[in-house]
């Protein structure tokens, strides 16, 4: 078995809403959480929307009070994925039960690993993630960075599991906000732009639905080319720009709205108000 496809260890994911259920759904379809996945909500409603998935248990603390100390005892990988703000309280819940050695992610913007730290103590390895939507469908690309305490075995378990999900790239925590404000808000930018070129489209006439069929269309088939050919995206951008054609009259519009500047300030602007968050703004 290579260590690519080695099983994961035991984990547990404590508040598995949008984004711990979306992990939980890759772990599940993964095939690769064999020693188990255990979820836990507040609401039986929302425990119930995981139930049934292969290899995950689905706890209600509405029926199991002691659901996440239970399933943070028993894991050897715990993900913490409730809101930023309940994270503290969560760690005080959990931090008597854990084990020494357990790897603890945090799921949490803007809560800094030495938080974590503060209240977890020495004996566990804390990592922290900055996931994206697409891990819904198995196409995250999910920031991690080490802890104090956490070495190349722990990292290397906590990158097997969020590719179970999409890509992994690691960075120093330092990095975290500003990865943030390109592949954690990046979904939201490549969205505005399909809405963009929809309305474009209706100005010339379509329909709204084929509008947004050939938009749509356009853009998931543009991103499957550039994967699928591994050429530079300004290579195939030069393949669909003849000189002197229509292409090239369109770019170079686009060219003289600064798009560089646009999204350099469209980040800043981002990672600015990730500072001010942490601040507690
Ligand atoms: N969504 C994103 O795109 C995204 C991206 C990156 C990071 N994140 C991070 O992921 C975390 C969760 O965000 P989300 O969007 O997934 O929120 P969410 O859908 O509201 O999920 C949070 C879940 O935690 C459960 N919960 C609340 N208190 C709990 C407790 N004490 N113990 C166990 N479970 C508890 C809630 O269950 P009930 O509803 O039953 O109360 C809910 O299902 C946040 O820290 C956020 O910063 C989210």
């Amino acid at each position: 078995m290579s260590a690519d496809t080695a099983s994961l260890p035991p984990i547990a994911i404590l508040g598995a809403g949008s984004m711990g259920g979306a992990i939980a759904r890759g772990l599940s379809r993964s095939g690769l959480a064999a020693a188990g996945v255990t979820t836990t909500n507040r609401s039986i409603a929302k425990a119930a929307e995981l139930a049934g998935l292969d290899g995950v248990t689905s706890v209600a603390l509405e029926q199991n009070p002691a659901g996440n100390t239970d399933a943070a005892a028993a894991a050897d990988v715990v993900l913490v994925g409730v809101k930023p703000a309940m994270v503290p309280d969560l760690l005080r819940e959990i931090g008597p039960v854990l084990r020494p050695g357990t790897i603890v992610v945090s799921l949490a913007a803007g809560v800094t690993i030495a938080t974590f730290e503060a209240i977890l103590g020495e004996d566990v390895a804390v990592l922290r993630s900055m996931p994206n939507t697409p891990a819904l469908v198995g196409r995250g690309v999910t920031g991690i960075a080490a802890g104090t305490h956490a070495d190349a075995d722990a990292t290397a378990v906590v990158r097997r599991l969020f590719e179970t999900v999409g890509t992994v790239v690691e960075v120093p925590e330092a990095q975290i906000d500003p990865l943030s404000t390109i592949s954690g808000s990046g979904p939201a930018y490549f969205y505005l732009v399909v809405e963009e070129f929809t309305k474009a489209a209706i100005g010339k006439g379509f329909s709204s639905a084929d509008a947004r069929l050939m938009a749509e269309q356009t853009f998931i088939g543009a991103a499957a080319l550039l994967e699928a050919s591994g050429e530079d995206p300004a290579e195939l951008r030069r393949r669909v720009t003849s000189p002197k054609g229509t292409t090239e009259r369109a770019v170079a519009v686009l060219q003289d709205a600064h798009l560089d500047d646009t999204f350099a300030r469209a980040t800043d602007a981002a990672l600015a108000r990730a500072k001010e968050l942490a601040a507690g703004a």
